[in-house]
């Protein structure tokens, strides 16, 4: 076969990471978007999958309301199916009920999810910029006295595509409230994946004015096909912690246009090419992204996934 690589030894670039932190949010972010409801069974040996495959974090699912997301409804019974397999795994919730729900089933770590925008607040949570945070105080506050971790998404940081373009300064403010309430880790949405390099270099440096980058992650969706592109800025402006989702599954429900985020296969050949430690295995990775995307009968979005499938190079 002619153009095969060997990739034996990666090349370091100067100025990134020497460990990067994958939490990988395939089961929520992208499950919470197919048309179709995926039997529970499926979602488990995915999930099961993915952690075996070396992924440190493993986004599993959302204890929002079973209306707004019916994809997720099964929510409790995924989380009892994986039992202490799943106890670290980090879900979704809006409010205390959701809250209650987690901590029903003794899970560990649980994620709120604000908007940076006005409209985006409204359509995703029924709230306002400001109500979304009333929701969130008592429901972080509960989370900690109970001993579980807390990481708040913003979402919107870039753009919005009711309201546009959306300051840095906006991102910041909410950042902020989340983080006084408690939360450990902020991830910053591009959840309709229009932001480039620029804008993610110029987020990175508003938002870390105020707030310690090692608390900051990136959530990039791939619209515009931007998203290692950003990754990589976001890398060389302290950023350690990058969301991604196997074979590129994801969006939003609720926000129109939002494909799916970065495939997760092709951030760790990224990151293995330039000798930046994951710790994923990226054959068992593309074996778990091969059972769900046979199992939606569609082929995935990442590429690293679909040239390692057909044997095109022989990598890594
Ligand atoms: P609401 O209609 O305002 O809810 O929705 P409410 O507080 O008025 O309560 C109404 C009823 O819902 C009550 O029941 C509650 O108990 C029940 P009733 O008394 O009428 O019988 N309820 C619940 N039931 C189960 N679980 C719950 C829950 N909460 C209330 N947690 C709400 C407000 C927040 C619940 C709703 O808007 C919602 O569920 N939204 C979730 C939307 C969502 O999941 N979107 C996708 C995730 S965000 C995302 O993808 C972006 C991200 O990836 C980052 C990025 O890309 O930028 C994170
Ligand atoms: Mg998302």
């Amino acid at each position: 076969m002619t153009g095969v690589i060997t990739r034996a030894t990666p090349v370091p670039s100067p100025g990134l990471p020497g460990r990067v932190r994958i939490y990988e949010v395939g089961p929520r972010d992208g499950l919470q978007n197919e048309q179709g409801v995926i039997p529970v069974e499926v979602k488990e040996e995915f999930v099961r999958r993915l952690l075996a495959a070396g992924l440190p974090v493993v986004e599993a699912t959302s204890f929002v309301h079973p209306r707004w997301v019916p994809q997720l409804a099964d929510a409790a019974e995924l989380m009892s199916r994986l039992g202490d397999d799943g106890r670290d795994c980090p879900v979704l919730v809006p409010n205390e009920r959701g809250l209650d729900r987690a901590l029903e089933l003794g899970l560990r770590h649980v994620a709120v999810f604000a908007s940076a925008t006005e409209t985006f607040a409204a359509k995703n949570l029924n709230r306002t910029l400001e109500t979304q945070l009333e929701m969130f105080a008592p429901t972080v506050e509960r989370a900690l006295a109970a001993g579980i971790d807390v990481r708040a998404y913003v979402s919107m940081c870039f753009g919005d595509p009711w309201e546009g373009p959306v300051a840095p300064e906006q991102v910041v403010e909410v950042g902020q409230r989340l983080l006084a309430m408690g939360a450990t880790e902020l991830s910053l949405g591009d959840t309709i994946g229009v932001g480039t390099a620029g804008d993610t270099r110029r987020l990175i440096e508003v938002v870390g004015r105020d707030i310690d980058r090692s608390l900051l992650a990136g959530h990039f969706h791939d619209t515009y096909g931007q998203a290692l592109a950003n990754i990589l800025v976001a890398l060389q402006h302290g950023i350690s912690v990058i969301d991604s989702a196997a074979g590129g599954l994801g969006g939003c429900p609720y926000a129109a246009g939002a494909s799916g985020n970065v495939a997760t296969e092709d951030v760790v050949y990224m990151l293995n090419g330039m000798g930046v430690d994951c710790g994923v295995d990226i054959n068992a990775l593309v074996a778990a992204s091969t059972q769900i995307f046979d199992h939606l009968n569609r082929e995935p979005a990442s590429r690293t996934m679909r040239a390692l499938l057909a044997k095109h190079h022989n990598v890594i």
